[in-house]
């Protein structure tokens, strides 16, 4: 997504702008004083208007990079104008719209292949923009699970969320944990409204047979997840 600078540029342009220190500093044209932004205002014009991004790109999906950027219902309630949590009557109607969208497989929640379900934990391909834009008709969405959960022992993922190892192991593979799971992939904003966690499920960015891999790989006993 981010235009190719040379490095140099970008080192020139990057000491320009500490060189001055607190005073207000102008890009090229003077037009614009970083300094005096705030961070909001910062972050809308570097992404909207001070054309470092390829916003016009086309997206495997229809649309463009812009389009895609553009906040849908959920984001725009959980955006708070000006910080702070978004209050109760908000957090409930987020929950609700969540717990909606949630559609469940006709036989009833199953899980899948584990190995498979690990691929995709522990990959982020898909849906991806920049020079390389994904194809994600030629090699499977992954759910990007490890970027943000530590999952099992064998290899290292991150701490954003909380750590899913041995979870089929000390959780069990109850129904009620089997779904609680499942929504969590599907919408997780249907028990922690507002949270960073993606939508997994309504988003359409994993399949039905994604999820049913995914989850084995959190539950099934043979699973590196839960040795
Ligand atoms: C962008 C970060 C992020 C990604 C990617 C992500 N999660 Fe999460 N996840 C979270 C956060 C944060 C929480 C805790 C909920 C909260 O406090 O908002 C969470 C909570 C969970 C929980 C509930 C844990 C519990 O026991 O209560 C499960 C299960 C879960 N995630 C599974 C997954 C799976 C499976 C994937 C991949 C398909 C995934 N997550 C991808 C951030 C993420």
């Amino acid at each position: 997504m981010f235009k190719k600078t040379p490095v140099a540029a970008g080192i020139a342009a990057l000491a320009s702008m500490m060189i001055v220190g607190g005073v207000a500093v102008a890009d090229a044209d003077n037009a614009h004083y970083y300094t005096e932004m705030t961070p909001h205002e910062l972050a809308d014009y570097l992404i909207f208007e001070a054309d470092g991004f390829f916003l016009d790109q086309e997206v495997q999906e229809g649309g463009t990079t812009h389009q895609r950027m553009v906040q849908d219902d959920m984001h725009k309630a959980c955006s708070v104008i000006g910080g702070g949590d978004p209050d109760q009557e908000t957090l409930q109607a987020v929950r609700e719209a969540a717990a909606e969208s949630i559609v469940y497989p006709e036989g009833g929640i199953q899980l899948g292949d584990w190995e498979r379900g690990r691929e995709l934990a522990w990959s982020g391909f898909g849906y991806r923009v920049g020079h390389r834009t994904d194809d994600h008709s030629a090699r499977p969405v992954g759910g990007n699970c490890y970027n943000c959960h530590q999952m099992a022992t064998d290899r290292t993922g991150g701490n954003v969320g909380p750590s899913l190892t041995a979870y089929g192991k000390t959780r069990g593979t109850s129904e009620a944990i089997l779904k609680y799971a499942y929504d969590m992939i599907y919408n997780p904003h249907v028990y922690f409204p507002c949270t960073n966690m993606p939508r997994f499920g309504s988003s359409g960015f994993l399949d039905e047979q994604a999820m049913a891999d995914i989850m084995a790989y959190m539950f099934d006993p043979e699973s590196p997840v839960n040795e």
